[in-house]
């Protein structure tokens, strides 16, 4: 049976301690963390709720369902029910103890939920203001070409601008959906910058901005991930480096490999302030970084922790040549959970921004050694 099963057996209601386990299956070890088959009750579950379906099914007879939610790193909400059985040869009493994992379930329901309230509140604006432009194109600009002509550009904008919200909620959805699905692919992350990088180039042109790559030395990295998905981390924080730059400065894009997590998580730079918004799985030894620094506004301190969040933008950022969604980092913060990886954001007011994707390094050691 893939799920959880129990077997416990018990005479005294008031004997807490007399309450074993005698029978557990490979998945209730598992969970459970436990190796015999055989045990005291108490030794695998603790939590109140279980143990009072457990009675109720031991001395009520009766059937008991509770919902278990595990702690730790990979917490897990758990359906538990308890069924009587009938009575052992020595006359204990049984019961049967089933686990059933819903914690997708739950996790999709709540995404559905937070998706749905975003959304609809995000498409709000621009769709009100198409409304409103054609009234006024209906009413008194009915015969005024110019004012036709202005309010059919903004109206074009305004339809732009939801589309785009539609495919990021989309793309976002998507990903969370198999966050919790390792990547299957192998990516050599240099061809991949450099791709999106050149890609990038003519919107930096029309800033003035230029884009400084600086693939590292030894440049075959591979990295355990989703090409599609890496595209993605890199175009958005390219993009916001280009977007936050003033007119005619650089934006410099690195690459460095062969490093730990804490080399990977640090700076180049003299900045201070900085905060990691996704922590990397430590069982991961060698990490490759992609760096993407630009000499924009930054960011203050207390706005930090909130970047990463759906829709949040920060204050006073929101003019127009500065358009966006604000779901561009929160797009790359749930990749990067899905790879394993980290990513780090130093920066201060006035000081530029640096933001630093790592990922941890796929298995050929001599590719680590290379670029080290
Ligand atoms: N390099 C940066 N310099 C300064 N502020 C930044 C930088 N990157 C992100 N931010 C701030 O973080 C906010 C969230 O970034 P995010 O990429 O999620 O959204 P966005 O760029 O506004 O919109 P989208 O990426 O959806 O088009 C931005 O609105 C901006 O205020
Ligand atoms: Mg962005």
């Amino acid at each position: 049976m893939p799920d959880p099963i129990l077997v416990v057996a018990g005479s005294e209601r008031h004997d807490l301690t007399g309450r074993r386990f005698v029978f557990a299956n490979a998945a209730a070890r598992e969970l459970l963390r436990i190796t015999a088959e055989e045990g005291m009750l108490l030794s695998a579950i603790r939590d109140p709720e279980v143990l009072g379906a457990v009675d109720r099914a031991l001395f009520d007879l009766a059937d008991a369902e509770v919902v278990y939610e595990t702690t730790g790193a990979q917490s897990r909400s758990l359906r538990v029910r308890a069924r009587p059985l009938a009575p052992a040869a020595d006359g204990a009493r049984l019961a049967l103890l089933t686990f059933h994992d819903e914690t997708e379930v739950r996790r999709v329901e709540r995404t559905r939920v937070d998706f749905l309230a975003n959304a609809s509140h995000e498409l709000r604006t621009p769709l009100a203001s198409l409304s409103g432009f054609i009234e006024t194109l209906r009413g008194h600009a009915k015969d005024d070409p110019a004012a036709r002509e202005k309010f059919l550009g903004i109206m074009q904008a305004q339809a732009d601008r939801m589309a785009r919200l539609i495919a990021d909620l989309t793309s976002l959805s998507r990903i969370e959906l198999d966050e919790h699905v390792p990547p299957r692919g192998v990516v050599d992350l240099a061809p991949l910058v450099g791709e999106v990088v050149e890609a990038a180039t003519p919107l930096g042109a029309q800033r003035g901005v230029k884009l400084d790559w600086r693939p590292c030395a030894a440049c075959s990295v591979s990295v355990r991930g989703e090409r599609d998905q890496i595209v993605q981390v890199v175009q958005n924080l390219l993009d916001n480096a280009i977007k936050y730059s003033p007119d005619g400065a650089s934006v410099r894009i690195e690459m460095q490999s062969g490093l730990t997590d804490t080399a990977a998580a640090g700076v180049s730079t003299d900045i201070i302030p900085r905060l990691s918004l996704v922590a990397p799985d430590p069982s991961s030894e060698t990490y490759a970084v992609l760096r993407f620094t630009d000499l924009g506004p930054g960011i203050a301190r207390q706005n930090l922790p909130r970047l990463s969040e759906r829709f949040y933008r920060v204050d006073g950022q929101k003019s127009a040549a500065r358009s966006g969604t604000g779901l561009g980092l929160a797009i790359v913060k749930h990749i990067m959970n899905r790879h394993r990886g980290g990513l780090v954001v130093a920066s201060a007011e006035g000081e530029g921004s640096t933001f630093s994707a790592y990922f941890p390094v796929a298995g050929a050691p001599e590719a680590v050694v290379k670029a080290s």
